[in-house]
């Protein structure tokens, strides 16, 4: 039987064992749901990369998980424990039922291959029983579908710009129709109307393919356009949790509304804002 819950993080803790020790992921809990968007919010340090990798098992030394799962709810019905994979369990789960899209993902295309052959390359790999024309197929379908546009299917990454070649990552991440998506600052260095754009056609293809997204970013306003729900990371811990609305209309925590006190673009004066809410004597 399949539940509204895609993935149940528990009690998930990650310490960087160095001198002296990071506890960079605090005893985090959080449910996804089925088809949401999700946003994760949060300063830079605060631990989102490493919450996003680990519930991925995608941690290396060192890093070690100290407490808690991530369960991942198949669709087929089968609790998956990302804990108890084997190496090759896990390589198959990443790019089968998760993908996700790294923070300059765009850079990380090959300069000397077409992007078509890579799309091919990943259904080569990953769906062996494709053939030529099929992945071909498949993949000038994914190029429309993400915007980039089929005729750009024997394009080298250089001839496309930094918001197409990013474009490109994404097709790359939802090749394998996954059941979620994990996108790490995918937009970061792009300027602001691509990121607009790409967001918004996240958004509608999340709606199309029903798949969930988890998308990362230190910058909350952008996550208020196009999340379902909104967690608010701080020092390791989710400090708030709630409908984009909540967040945006009545913040519970002082650290959120900080944050949205941060981004002038959609609270007015960034600066009666940031006195207001720190200085409630009132100096004005
Ligand atoms: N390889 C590492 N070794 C030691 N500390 C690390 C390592 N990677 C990240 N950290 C620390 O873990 C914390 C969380 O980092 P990170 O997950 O990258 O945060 P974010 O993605 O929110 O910017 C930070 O304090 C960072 O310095
Ligand atoms: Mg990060």
């Amino acid at each position: 039987m399949t539940t509204d819950t895609l993935l149940t993080v528990a009690d998930f803790s990650v310490v960087y064992d160095v001198e002296p020790p990071v506890e960079a992921v605090s005893h985090v809990s959080l449910e996804l749901r089925r088809g949401e968007i999700l946003g994760l919010a949060g300063e830079s340090g605060c631990g989102k990369t490493t919450l996003a990798y680990g519930i991925q098992r995608l941690l290396k030394p060192p890093a070690v998980i100290t407490s808690g799962s991530a369960v991942f709810h198949d669709e087929s019905g089968e609790d998956v424990d990302i804990n108890s994979l084997t190496i090759d369990e896990m390589r198959a789960f990443r790019w089968n039922k998760v993908s996700m899209v790294f923070q300059g993902a765009m850079n990380s295309l090959n300069p000397v291959a077409r992007v078509g052959d890579q799309l091919d390359d990943v259904f080569t790999t990953h769906r062996p029983s494709l053939k030529k024309a099929e992945r071909t197929d498949e993949g000038k379908r994914l190029l429309d579908l993400v915007g980039v546009g089929r005729d750009r299917y024997r394009s080298y990454p250089h001839e496309l710009s930094g918001g197409m070649r990013q474009r490109v990552m994404i097709a790359m991440a939802m090749a394998l129709k996954p059941q979620l998506m994990i996108m790490d600052e995918p937009t970061t260095a792009l300027d602001v109307l691509v990121q607009r754009e790409i967001l918004i056609q996240i958004s509608q293809l999340r709606e199309q393919l029903g798949f969930s997204v988890i998308f990362i970013t230190h910058d909350l306003p952008l996550l208020l356009e196009i999340s379902d729900r909104i967690a608010v990371m701080k020092d390791g811990k989710i400090v708030e949790l709630a409908p984009a609305a909540t967040i945006y209309r009545q913040a519970e925590h002082e650290y959120t509304r900080r944050l949205l006190g941060s981004f002038p673009s959609l609270t007015g004066d960034r600066g009666d804002f940031i006195r207001g809410g720190q200085h409630e004597e009132g100096d004005q």
